[in-house]
């Protein structure tokens, strides 16, 4: 079988502060890349472990941990906006996978623990803003139900490209 089609052997787990240095590998990797994400510049380990310890109950990153590479992945759960309780129903989230481990349904495991861990904190909304570039990413949503609401046009600009963020959604 071709190493991009293997089965995943991961497991999925919530992370703790602890988790920074693999989740910034992740980040660097993807960022590095320049074409996925509107993240460009990635924090440093100390950065990601202070934000990991910033969130709140509702919150929560998970990883994709292979027994030997550790973090190859992970999705996040954010609130919408920490200031408004009118949107405290919303939460948005992010996937990111090290090249070598995408295509093999780690994006999917991650997914299924993170839209457990919604439904238990109540939200009624997900969220994600996705780079008009990204259809591959559009189509992983698209497959786990987000529908596309909206599209920021020019909202990112990297290496001097400009890109449209597409807005999509998922109601629980
Ligand atoms: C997008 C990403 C998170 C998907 O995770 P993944 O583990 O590769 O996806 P999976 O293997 O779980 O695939 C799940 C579904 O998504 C879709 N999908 C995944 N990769 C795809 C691709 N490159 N092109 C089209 N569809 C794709 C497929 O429909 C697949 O459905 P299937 O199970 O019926 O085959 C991952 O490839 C990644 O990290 N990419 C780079 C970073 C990125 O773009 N992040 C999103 C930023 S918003």
């Amino acid at each position: 079988m071709a190493e991009g089609k293997r089965k995943s052997s991961v497991h999925v787990r919530k992370a703790s502060p602890l988790d920074a240095a693999g989740i910034v590998k992740v980040l660097e990797a993807v960022a590095s890349e320049r074409v996925h994400s509107a993240i460009d510049k990635v924090w440093n380990v100390e950065q990601e472990a202070r934000y990991l310890e910033s969130l709140s109950p509702r919150e929560a990153f998970h990883v994709a941990v292979d027994e030997v590479q550790g973090i190859v992945g992970f999705q996040s759960l954010d609130l919408w906006s920490a200031q408004l309780s009118s949107m405290s129903h919303v939460g948005q989230i992010g996937t990111f996978l090290l090249p070598q481990w995408r295509g093999r349904g780690i994006g999917r495991q991650l997914w299924t623990s993170t839209l457990s861990f919604a439904r238990q904190s109540s939200y009624r909304k997900l969220a994600i803003q996705v780079r008009a570039s990204n259809t591959a990413a559009q189509s992983f949503y698209r497959g786990l139900g987000f529908k596309e609401c909206g599209r920021l046009r020019r909202q990112v600009i990297i290496d001097g490209m400009e890109d449209d963020e597409v807005l999509m959604e998922y109601f629980l």
